[in-house]
Protein backbone atom coordinates (compact mmCIF):
# COMPACT_ATOMS: atom_id res chain seq x y z
CA UNK A 1 0.00 0.00 0.00
CA UNK A 2 0.74 3.66 -0.44
CA UNK A 3 1.49 3.79 3.35
CA UNK A 4 4.67 1.14 3.00
CA UNK A 5 5.82 2.83 -0.25
CA UNK A 6 6.21 5.66 1.68
CA UNK A 7 8.38 4.91 4.41
CA UNK A 8 10.70 2.89 2.07
CA UNK A 9 11.00 5.29 -0.21
CA UNK A 10 11.43 8.41 2.66
CA UNK A 11 14.03 6.23 4.46
CA UNK A 12 15.85 5.14 1.60
CA UNK A 13 16.49 8.54 0.88
CA UNK A 14 17.52 9.20 4.18
CA UNK A 15 20.05 6.73 4.98
CA UNK A 16 21.96 7.97 1.58
CA UNK A 17 21.51 11.77 1.84
CA UNK A 18 20.50 12.52 5.88
CA UNK A 19 23.78 14.69 7.08
CA UNK A 20 26.13 13.45 10.25
CA UNK A 21 24.86 15.82 12.61
CA UNK A 22 26.37 15.71 15.95
CA UNK A 23 22.66 14.93 17.60
CA UNK A 24 22.52 11.83 15.25
CA UNK A 25 25.71 10.38 16.17
CA UNK A 26 24.66 10.22 19.98
CA UNK A 27 21.14 9.59 20.70
CA UNK A 28 21.34 10.03 24.65
CA UNK A 29 18.23 11.87 25.45
CA UNK A 30 19.71 14.64 27.00
CA UNK A 31 21.74 15.36 24.21
CA UNK A 32 18.68 14.94 21.89
CA UNK A 33 16.50 17.26 23.73
CA UNK A 34 19.73 20.45 24.13
CA UNK A 35 19.29 20.04 19.62
CA UNK A 36 15.49 20.10 20.24
CA UNK A 37 15.41 22.97 22.50
CA UNK A 38 18.04 24.46 20.55
CA UNK A 39 16.69 24.05 16.58
CA UNK A 40 13.36 25.53 17.73
CA UNK A 41 14.19 28.57 16.27
CA UNK A 42 17.61 28.42 14.98
CA UNK A 43 18.69 26.90 11.61
CA UNK A 44 20.84 23.76 11.52
CA UNK A 45 24.00 25.16 10.52
CA UNK A 46 24.30 27.61 13.22
CA UNK A 47 23.27 25.16 16.06
CA UNK A 48 26.04 23.08 15.11
CA UNK A 49 28.95 24.93 16.52
CA UNK A 50 26.89 26.36 19.81
CA UNK A 51 25.75 22.75 20.48
CA UNK A 52 29.03 21.14 20.98
CA UNK A 53 30.23 23.80 23.04
CA UNK A 54 27.02 23.35 25.41
CA UNK A 55 27.55 19.89 25.14
CA UNK A 56 32.00 20.22 26.20
CA UNK A 57 30.59 22.83 28.67
CA UNK A 58 27.59 20.54 30.38
CA UNK A 59 28.10 16.84 28.87
CA UNK A 60 25.71 15.18 31.00
CA UNK A 61 22.11 16.34 32.58
CA UNK A 62 23.57 16.58 36.02
CA UNK A 63 26.12 19.23 35.43
CA UNK A 64 23.58 21.01 33.87
CA UNK A 65 21.13 20.51 36.61
CA UNK A 66 23.81 21.79 39.10
CA UNK A 67 24.89 24.70 37.22
CA UNK A 68 24.36 28.29 37.82
CA UNK A 69 21.48 29.89 36.31
CA UNK A 70 23.76 32.50 34.63
CA UNK A 71 26.72 29.92 33.52
CA UNK A 72 23.40 28.19 31.87
CA UNK A 73 22.55 31.53 30.06
CA UNK A 74 26.27 32.39 29.43
CA UNK A 75 26.46 28.98 27.49
CA UNK A 76 23.75 30.01 25.48
CA UNK A 77 25.32 33.29 24.65
CA UNK A 78 25.03 33.90 20.97
CA UNK A 79 21.76 31.54 20.37
CA UNK A 80 19.51 34.37 21.66
CA UNK A 81 15.78 33.46 22.73
CA UNK A 82 17.44 33.45 26.21
CA UNK A 83 13.91 31.93 27.51
CA UNK A 84 14.59 28.91 26.17
CA UNK A 85 17.60 28.27 28.32
CA UNK A 86 16.17 29.51 31.54
CA UNK A 87 13.15 27.07 30.92
CA UNK A 88 15.49 24.43 30.21
CA UNK A 89 17.36 24.92 33.15
CA UNK A 90 14.41 25.01 35.45
CA UNK A 91 12.82 21.45 33.03
CA UNK A 92 16.68 19.73 33.77
CA UNK A 93 16.46 20.53 37.62
CA UNK A 94 13.11 19.20 37.66
CA UNK A 95 14.47 15.65 35.94
CA UNK A 96 17.07 16.15 38.03
CA UNK A 97 14.65 16.22 41.25
CA UNK A 98 11.75 14.15 40.21
CA UNK A 99 13.02 11.32 37.75
CA UNK A 100 16.48 11.18 39.01
CA UNK A 101 18.04 12.39 36.33
CA UNK A 102 16.37 9.70 33.50
CA UNK A 103 15.06 11.79 30.69
CA UNK A 104 11.11 10.63 31.34
CA UNK A 105 9.89 8.11 28.33
CA UNK A 106 6.28 8.81 29.02
CA UNK A 107 4.57 11.31 27.34
CA UNK A 108 2.47 12.45 29.97
CA UNK A 109 5.69 13.53 32.41
CA UNK A 110 7.83 14.66 29.42
CA UNK A 111 5.47 16.97 27.83
CA UNK A 112 4.63 18.53 31.72
CA UNK A 113 8.33 19.81 31.51
CA UNK A 114 9.15 23.74 31.10
CA UNK A 115 9.71 24.49 27.60
CA UNK A 116 8.58 21.20 26.60
CA UNK A 117 6.00 21.70 23.68
CA UNK A 118 4.25 18.69 21.62
CA UNK A 119 7.07 19.06 18.81
CA UNK A 120 9.99 18.78 21.86
CA UNK A 121 7.96 15.58 23.39
CA UNK A 122 7.39 14.03 20.48
CA UNK A 123 11.13 14.70 18.63
CA UNK A 124 12.76 13.26 21.97
CA UNK A 125 10.25 10.54 22.77
CA UNK A 126 10.69 9.24 19.03
CA UNK A 127 14.68 9.79 18.17
CA UNK A 128 16.10 9.21 21.78
CA UNK A 129 13.39 6.43 22.87
CA UNK A 130 11.82 4.97 19.79
CA UNK A 131 8.49 5.62 20.46
CA UNK A 132 5.96 6.47 17.84
CA UNK A 133 4.78 10.01 18.50
CA UNK A 134 4.98 12.82 15.63
CA UNK A 135 7.27 15.62 15.87
CA UNK A 136 5.66 18.47 13.88
CA UNK A 137 6.86 21.32 13.12
CA UNK A 138 6.94 23.99 10.25
CA UNK A 139 9.04 21.58 8.10
CA UNK A 140 6.92 18.70 8.80
CA UNK A 141 3.73 20.51 8.11
CA UNK A 142 5.03 21.80 4.69
CA UNK A 143 5.66 18.39 3.65
CA UNK A 144 2.37 16.41 4.43
CA UNK A 145 0.26 19.40 3.35
CA UNK A 146 1.88 19.09 0.18
CA UNK A 147 2.05 14.90 0.06
CA UNK A 148 -1.45 14.80 0.80
CA UNK A 149 -2.67 18.44 -1.08
CA UNK A 150 -4.34 19.66 2.38
CA UNK A 151 -6.06 22.91 1.85
CA UNK A 152 -5.95 23.61 5.39
CA UNK A 153 -4.65 26.94 7.02
CA UNK A 154 -1.48 25.43 8.94
CA UNK A 155 -1.56 28.54 11.18
CA UNK A 156 -4.31 26.83 13.42
CA UNK A 157 -4.05 24.82 16.10
CA UNK A 158 -6.48 22.23 14.26
CA UNK A 159 -4.73 21.87 11.22
CA UNK A 160 -1.55 20.98 13.53
CA UNK A 161 -3.51 18.17 15.10
CA UNK A 162 -4.66 16.73 12.09
CA UNK A 163 -1.37 16.65 11.03
CA UNK A 164 0.48 15.04 13.83
CA UNK A 165 -2.37 12.58 13.28
CA UNK A 166 -2.02 11.54 10.54
CA UNK A 167 1.96 11.54 10.50
CA UNK A 168 1.74 8.94 13.76
CA UNK A 169 -0.37 6.71 10.82
CA UNK A 170 2.70 6.43 8.66
CA UNK A 171 5.70 6.08 11.85
CA UNK A 172 6.98 3.06 11.28
CA UNK A 173 7.16 0.77 14.31
CA UNK A 174 10.51 -0.15 14.00
CA UNK A 175 12.50 2.97 13.08
CA UNK A 176 10.09 6.26 14.56
CA UNK A 177 12.82 8.35 15.14
CA UNK A 178 14.38 8.24 11.83
CA UNK A 179 11.46 8.69 10.19
CA UNK A 180 10.59 12.25 11.84
CA UNK A 181 14.06 13.09 11.17
CA UNK A 182 13.66 12.43 7.35
CA UNK A 183 10.42 14.35 7.30
CA UNK A 184 12.63 17.27 8.89
CA UNK A 185 15.52 16.69 6.39
CA UNK A 186 13.05 16.10 3.64
CA UNK A 187 11.70 19.47 4.53
CA UNK A 188 15.00 21.33 4.90
CA UNK A 189 16.61 19.98 1.44
CA UNK A 190 14.09 19.07 -0.71
CA UNK A 191 10.48 20.05 0.08
CA UNK A 192 11.48 23.86 0.27
CA UNK A 193 9.02 27.02 0.86
CA UNK A 194 10.06 28.09 -2.28
CA UNK A 195 11.47 26.21 -5.80
CA UNK A 196 11.09 22.34 -4.00
CA UNK A 197 13.38 20.17 -5.92
CA UNK A 198 10.50 18.12 -6.95
CA UNK A 199 12.03 16.51 -10.16
CA UNK A 200 14.75 14.64 -7.72
CA UNK A 201 12.68 13.76 -4.29
CA UNK A 202 12.24 10.35 -3.39
CA UNK A 203 8.76 10.50 -2.69
CA UNK A 204 7.49 12.70 -5.49
CA UNK A 205 5.62 9.23 -6.56
CA UNK A 206 3.24 9.98 -3.87
CA UNK A 207 2.92 14.06 -4.09
CA UNK A 208 -0.88 14.91 -4.35
CA UNK A 209 0.50 18.69 -4.76
CA UNK A 210 2.66 18.12 -7.53
CA UNK A 211 0.14 15.40 -9.69
CA UNK A 212 -1.73 19.16 -9.30
CA UNK A 213 1.06 21.14 -9.95
CA UNK A 214 -0.25 23.51 -6.60
CA UNK A 215 2.95 22.35 -4.46
CA UNK A 216 4.10 26.38 -5.17
CA UNK A 217 0.49 27.02 -3.15
CA UNK A 218 0.36 24.57 -0.50
CA UNK A 219 1.22 24.45 2.65
CA UNK A 220 -1.69 27.79 3.27
CA UNK A 221 -0.80 30.36 6.12
CA UNK A 222 -2.94 32.81 6.57
CA UNK A 223 -0.71 34.75 9.76
CA UNK A 224 2.77 35.39 9.50
N1 LIG B 1 15.15 20.47 13.14
C1 LIG B 1 14.60 20.17 14.31
N2 LIG B 1 15.01 18.98 14.76
C2 LIG B 1 15.88 18.51 13.84
C3 LIG B 1 16.64 17.33 13.72
N3 LIG B 1 16.61 16.40 14.68
N4 LIG B 1 17.39 17.19 12.64
C4 LIG B 1 17.39 18.14 11.69
N5 LIG B 1 16.71 19.25 11.73
C5 LIG B 1 15.95 19.45 12.81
Amino acid sequence: GWVEAIRHDLLNWYDHNKRDLPWRINRDPYRVWISEIMLQQTRVDTVIPFYDRFMKRFPTLNDLATADEEDVVKAWEGLGYYSRARNLHTAVKEVAASYGGEVPAEWNEISRLKGVGAYTAGAILSIAYNRRFPAVDGNVMRVISRWLSLKDDVAKVSTRKKIEALAVQVIPEDRPGDFNQALMELGALMCKPLNPACESCPVAAHCHARQQGIQAELPVKTKA
